[in-house]
């Protein structure tokens, strides 16, 4: 440990680090009258802000929590640093050099925030001159290929890693660096054969900053083939105790006052496409480093977006228009949703991510892009429809009913209404349907049986089935026409036959139309929405199954009938009568076997 810091030094840096300026690297601050600023507390999650701070007292505190202190608590608990640690990250801030006490328990420097910062500046102020040395050529190269030209690369802080096992070890312990330290930074790792090597080597190498602008960790790319090179393509520093890949973001030290300004911020993918968006004039764009955004990215983004009295502003992603990128807008429906109304996405059709887009368009292309973002629940919607070909009857009902439980998910209430009007003119389906879809999507199973409805019940259940076949995919009902008048044994559902029978031409629209009695309409648009009970698509096999499987049933009930009408009858009176009769009989069995094979999908 190094010694104590000498008292009057912490006095020193406590009394010029103002802790409205520290707080507002984290937090975005209004003056809240009364000499005192607030804003949303950065300890817990909040809406609206009871973090207050005292600049001429040096002291904050929030009501909501209960937590308070003076600049050096507020960094500590904030930083999870130790007391030592701040003081030194405080003091490395205004550039003063803190004395220690002599003596103590003295085994050497202490391994702290700022020795890890120090060595990874060193770091990068080598990679960065590395950069310019004839065998970084091909780095060079591929920053001119990228569209990155010497300032962009040098604004940026671009440097290479050479092709050398240990350029930058022997190079900062010349500065006088230890082997723990760089170990500790993520700089360099033990070698099989012992002793210490460079983490990155034949690398591009970006320096990661905090929000405050130090170093703390690198993202490194692989310029060597894959033969040649066989780890991944990009590199980033592993943990360590000044790098947390969960709450860094790439470029927020650059960013972050005009987020804050702009009320918005641009997450993008990598480290080329935050310089491309920069370079193109989005200057609120950040990435995460080589991790999906998560919570933590979210309270990050959250206190700068804050202002006097509520979180405003926009948040977009740049997602993939890929499979991922869809995947991860869909995750927007299970999150706890607090900011989804603020969140957008920007997708360009092609799949070009902002760096591609800037080689291959410019720099207006990339504004524009971040232009045209659309809400994330719309694109999390037309991802889905994106799947179904909306042009056939078929396409929309499956597309409807993969959609309506997403909107019926949205928790904001407000925003169902609207939504479920959208998606009735995405789909062009009727605005009734989608909305009873997405009402009946949201009840649980049993909810939704009314009166009318006994799913235990397999006849009832196999009745439903055809007749949500006939409204939702009409073209596939080839049986309809063939089955037997009294096929359908629910009064109500042999109502809606009837009526599905005498339209000249069918449609969902017309039958609602032309429908009395609400039982009928609400049974209508029920079975419209309601998922067909099969896994996966829906087949022809599926369809002619349960076709065959209705009229086996409804065969079987006739022929009930029929034989119970034969044992009162006497052959010997009615023969003509009875052998007609048993000739029916005899028919209507060999149809009923036809009827069952086909049901077991056997012909
Ligand atoms: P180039 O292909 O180099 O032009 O860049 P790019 O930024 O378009 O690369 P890509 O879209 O593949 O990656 C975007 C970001 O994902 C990078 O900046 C990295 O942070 C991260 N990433 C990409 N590949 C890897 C990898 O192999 N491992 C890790 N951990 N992260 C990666
Ligand atoms: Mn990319």
């Amino acid at each position: 440990m190094a010694g104590r810091i000498k008292d009057e030094d912490v006095t020193y840096i406590r009394d010029h680090s103002p802790i409205d300026d520290v707080v507002a690297d984290y937090v975005q601050l209004k003056n809240a009258g009364g000499g005192q600023k607030k804003g949303l507390c950065p300890f817990h999650d909040e809406k609206s802000p009871s973090f207050h701070v005292t600049p001429s007292k040096g002291y904050f505190h929030c009501f909501g929590c209960q937590v308070g202190g003076d600049v050096i608590a507020f960094i500590m608990k904030l930083e999870h640093l130790t007391f030592t640690e701040t003081v030194e990250r405080l003091a490395d801030r205004i550039g003063y050099t803190l004395r220690y006490e002599a003596g103590g328990v003295s085994t050497g420097p202490s391994i702290n925030r700022s020795r890890l910062v120090a060595a990874n500046t060193a770091a990068s102020n080598f990679y960065q001159e590395q950069l310019q040395l004839p065998a970084a050529q091909h780095g060079r190269d591929f920053l001119t290929k990228r569209g990155f030209d010497r300032d962009a690369a040098k604004n940026f802080n671009v440097g290479y890693a050479p092709d050398e096992w240990d350029g930058l070890y022997k190079e900062l312990k010349g500065k006088g660096f230890t082997d723990e330290e760089l170990n500790l930074a993520g700089l360099v790792k033990e070698g099989s054969k012992g002793g210490m090597i460079d983490r990155y080597r034949n690398r591009l190498i970006w320096p990661v900053k905090d929000i405050s602008g130090d170093v703390v960790g690198f993202g490194a790319r692989k310029l060597a083939s894959d033969e040649v090179d066989t780890g991944p393509k990009y590199l980033n520093s592993p943990e360590t105790p000044v790098y947390k890949k969960n709450a860094i973001l790439y470029g927020l030290d650059m960013a972050k006052k005009e987020i804050a300004k702009s009320r918005q911020v641009v997450i993008v993918e990598g480290y080329t496409d935050v310089m491309a968006a920069h370079l193109a004039g989005v200057t609120t764009a950040v990435a995460t480093c080589g991790t999906a955004f998560g919570d933590e990215h979210i309270r990050i983004i959250r206190r700068l977006l804050m202002d006097a009295d509520a979180f405003r502003g926009e948040v977009i992603f740049t997602f993939d228009g890929d499979a991922a990128g869809q995947k991860a807008a869909l995750r927007a429906f299970e999150d706890d949703q607090k900011f989804v109304a603020q969140t957008f996405v920007a997708v360009e059709p092609n799949g070009m991510d902002p760096c591609e887009l800037r080689q291959a368009h410019g720099d207006d292309a990339v504004r524009n892009l971040v232009a045209r973002r659309v809400p994330l629940f719309e694109f999390a919607i037309k991802s889905v429809i994106a799947n179904y070909d909306i042009t056939a009857a078929e396409g929309r009902v499956n597309a409807l009913n993969q959609v309506a439980p997403l909107i019926g998910r949205i928790r904001d209430a407000s925003l169902r209404p609207e939504y479920v009007r959208l998606l009735a003119g995405w789909l062009g389906m009727e605005v009734d349907i989608v909305s009873t879809a997405v009402k009946r999507s949201g009840k649980p199973a049993d909810a939704q049986s009314d009166k009318r409805v006994n799913l235990t019940d397999p006849v009832m259940v196999l009745e439903r089935e055809v007749l949500k076949v006939k409204l939702q995919l009409p073209t596939m009902a080839h049986s309809w026409v063939d089955l037997e008048p009294a096929a359908f044994s629910f009064p109500l559902y042999a109502e809606l036959r009837t009526l599905i029978d005498n339209q000249k031409e069918f449609s969902t629209q017309d039958l609602l139309e032309k429908c009395e009695g609400e039982d009928l309409k609400s049974l209508i648009t029920e079975l419209t929405v309601e998922p067909i009970r099969t896994d996966g698509e829906v087949s022809d096999r599926y369809i002619t199954s349960i076709f065959a499987r209705l009229r086996e049933v409804a065969l079987s009930r006739s022929i009930a009938e029929i034989k119970s009408t034969l044992q009162r009858l006497n052959p010997v009176e009615n023969d003509a009568q009875y052998q007609e009769i048993f000739g029916q009989l005899v028919g209507m069995e060999a149809a009923r076997r036809v009827q069952k094979e086909l049901a077991l999908g056997e012909s």
